[in-house]
């Protein structure tokens, strides 16, 4: 299937494919055309923003606060509709503000940095077997266990439940992406009415025997929270939270296998692990795209957008514009400031950013220190079919010199 795109000037034309391979060359030719464009995609007329300008602006405008809604023709997926309706990523204003507050309580600096050793031991027990093997998969043999363990950890849900949380995260993804089918939908909403089961039995245990864990002191708050948005907050927590780390992680070892220099450069100073895992979140963002309708008659960069307007943002193309960053197709981590957009920005700003970079942060110094040399068993490079993520389906590496 082609994705196309028109306007009065120009037509693009691309198979859908090779957009899903690489889309930053599509992302050049729209801002090429206008950093914010009217077009349609899949069949979807809207603006679609490769500028970074623009892309802040809009992400930081209250009248662009509301993400688009599921269509209406989506209406009979229940479960998936209800859920939604109880995250904080799809509400506004005084409801997501006293969402938020509540649930940042378990994601602040300090809080996160508790998890500091655990997320260390669970890296290097992981390498302490992936190393003799000599040949593994990063996504699912390292990156995958890792962020199951600490946000199961986190939430405090049994520790055999996680790979269950690997099938349910890897499929809603798919539920939230731009090319999402019908298929797609009901399959989400089969699993969401599974987690919906799921959580509501594990609020129900926690209820009567709380523990230390962020889901017994949301209980704690019960005044302030319901227990449909109790749920809700448990299931996006269980996508957001892990899917885009595994993301992180192995798209951070990839891009350094297709850039040895830069990991010369990264053994010889091991103080550019954080810059890295900026850069990486900047060159290969895990989430490419969000999404946005106008809630009143707006100008934004000289553009006149009506109430009712879709706005999908690219933060993966806003990450590579030329106005805010030098060579943006080079991956250089010894850049002087990375300010990329992969967290969004304003209102709805990553609520796990800290704990994301704690754990890529951990799983790239452990990687350094363990690994020293290693190289992609393939240059076939698989990306799972989605636009608004750039996930990889797997990635075996092999591995030379390893230390103990
Ligand atoms: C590399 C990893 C991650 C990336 C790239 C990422 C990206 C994003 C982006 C772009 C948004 C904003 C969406 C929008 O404005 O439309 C967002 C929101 C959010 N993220 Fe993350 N995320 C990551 C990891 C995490 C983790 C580890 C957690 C939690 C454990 C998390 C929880 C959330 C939540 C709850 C929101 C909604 C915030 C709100 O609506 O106020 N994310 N994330």
């Amino acid at each position: 299937m082609n994705i196309v795109s028109r306007t009065k000037e120009k037509q693009i034309r691309l198979k859908r494919e090779d957009f899903m391979e690489n889309p930053y060359p599509l992302y050049e030719s729209l801002r090429g055309i206008s950093p914010i464009y009217k077009g349609s995609m899949l069949k979807q007329p809207g603006w679609f923003v490769t500028g970074y300008k623009e892309a802040a602006l809009i992400l930081k405008e209250p009248s662009f606060f509301t993400r688009i809604p599921l269509p209406r023709s989506t209406e009979k997926y229940g479960h998936l509709k209800r859920a939604q309706s109880k995250m904080m990523l799809y509400m506004n204003n005084h409801d997501h503000r006293k969402l938020r507050l509540l649930v940042n309580k378990g994601f602040t600096p300090k809080q996160v940095e508790e998890f500091k050793p655990l997320i260390e031991k669970i890296t290097h027990s992981l390498l302490d077997e992936l190393i003799v093997k000599k040949e593994f998969d990063v996504v699912s043999e390292f990156a995958f266990p890792l962020t199951s363990l600490v946000i199961a950890t986190i939430l405090g849900v049994p520790e055999e439940d996680r790979k269950r949380f690997r099938v349910w995260a890897s499929a809603l993804l798919q539920s939230i992406d731009f090319s999402r089918s019908h298929k797609t939908l009901e399959e989400s909403d089969r699993l969401i009415g599974e987690l919906n089961d799921y959580f509501t039995l594990v609020i129900d245990k926690k209820r009567k025997k709380p523990c230390n864990d962020l889901i017994s002191k949301l209980i704690k708050e019960e005044d302030k929270i319901t227990n449909e948005e109790l749920i809700a907050t448990s299931i996006l927590l269980v996508i957001a939270g892990h899917e885009t780390t595994v993301n992180l992680i192995s798209n951070t070892v990839l891009a350094f296998a297709k850039h040895p220099a830069q990991w010369e450069l990264l053994k010889s100073d091991s103080s550019l692990v954080a810059p890295s895992i900026e850069e990486v979140l900047r060159y290969e963002s895990p989430t490419q795209l969000t999404a946005r309708v106008a809630m009143k008659d707006t100008e934004i960069a000289g553009h006149q957008l009506t109430s009712g307007d879709q706005i999908y943002l690219m933060l993966g193309a806003a990450n590579r514009d030329p106005e805010v960053f030098e060579k943006p197709n080079e991956f250089i981590i010894s850049r002087k400031s990375i300010p990329h957009l992969s967290f969004g920005m304003g209102a709805h700003f990553c609520l796990g950013s800290t704990l994301a970079r704690l754990e890529a942060q951990a799983a790239l110094a452990a990687l350094l220190q363990r690994l020293n040399t290693y190289e992609l068993v393939s240059n076939q490079i698989k990306w799972r079919k989605l636009m608004g993520f750039r996930s990889l389906e797997q990635l075996r590496i092999k591995t030379f010199n390893t230390s103990k």
